[in-house]
């Protein structure tokens, strides 16, 4: 049975409840992050953690541990379930308290790490690519729920997904109020026209993803010229090639966007910068590995 860290101790997912009362689960009060581990070591985990405890400031979440002791309890979690490739996620809730909304009701937040083995995805998504649809759901407006909090309130996205798939689409892409394209339910979107990298920037209303920010230096670091800006759907329509990411599926081409169809090429700019984001980590992982001197 799979070991969850359930506030200070691992525990058999059995026993890994939490109250009624917690305001994760009454009102969405919380926030979270999804990383994975390559052999064994989880990647970008300074990022990671940087970003949790970003996401916490903005909700004035007191999380009461420390960046290291966090690490020490995701590390301990993969041990325990002997994990060397894994999908793990970090959460931390309000916690329990009284019904209302105050937060100081809830005198401890509530912190919790799954980690489950890394499965994937089906070969095919990275071979013939994925359908993605601009829903009519928007993205959550910056004033409202900043998309810089990882937040557990992810209704926005939940309906979103909703709408994609009775459109028989994988990912829905959210516009902003401004009817600008904002990012996916899971993901940040990314478009190449003319051997440019175009994506939204982040002051579009969206999550500052990890992998975007990877593939931005890639790119960069490769000569390719990137557009960080204000897009409309028509400007996609009109792309050479688009692709979405994030920290599970890193690279993954879109062979469909609404209605354009886009032809997926072993010699395109999507598969040269997955395999620069693949070779990216393995080097992560050596330098990881290299005795400390
Ligand atoms: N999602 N945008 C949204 C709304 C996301 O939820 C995510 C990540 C991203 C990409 O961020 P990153 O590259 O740092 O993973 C963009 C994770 C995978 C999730 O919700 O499980």
């Amino acid at each position: 049975m799979a070991m969850i860290y359930l506030n200070d101790k691992l525990v058999p997912e059995s026993k890994a409840v939490v109250s009624v009362f917690d305001h994760g689960f009454l009102y969405g009060d919380g926030i979270y992050e999804t990383l994975r581990a390559y052999e064994g070591a989880v990647f970008k985990l300074e990022e990671h953690l940087d970003r949790l405890f970003h996401s916490a400031s903005l909700i004035n979440l007191r999380l009461l541990k420390s960046p290291e002791e966090i690490e020490k309890a995701l590390y301990e979690t993969l041990r325990a379930n002997r994990l060397k490739e894994a999908y793990v996620r970090i959460t931390f809730s309000r916690g329990a308290g009284p019904i209302g909304l105050d937060p100081s009701l809830c005198p401890k937040p509530t912190f919790v790490i799954i980690a489950n083995p890394f499965k994937g995805y089906p070969t095919s998504y990275y071979k013939k690519g994925v359908k993605a649809a601009v829903v009519k759901t928007r993205r959550n407006y910056k004033g409202a729920i900043d998309p810089q909090i990882k937040s557990l309130n992810f209704l926005n996205n939940v309906l979103a997904k909703a709408e994609a798939m009775e459109r028989g689409a994988y990912e829905a892409v959210m516009l902003n109020y401004k009817g600008h394209v904002a990012e996916g339910t899971v993901s940040n979107i990314f478009f190449v026209k003319d051997g440019v990298i175009c994506t939204p920037s982040v002051n579009a209303g969206i999550l500052d993803g990890i992998t975007r920010r990877t593939i931005i230096n890639i790119a960069k670091a490769a000569g390719l010229t990137v557009k960080e800006g204000s897009f409309r759907p028509d400007d996609i329509y009109k792309a050479d090639e688009v692709f979405l990411s994030n920290t599970t599926m890193e690279v993954m081409p879109v062979n469909q966007f609404d209605d354009v169809k886009f032809r997926i090429s072993a010699a395109g700019v999507t598969k040269a910068i997955h395999k620069a984001y693949k070779a990216e980590v393995r080097e992560y992982l050596r330098r990881r590995k290299r005795p400390r001197a």
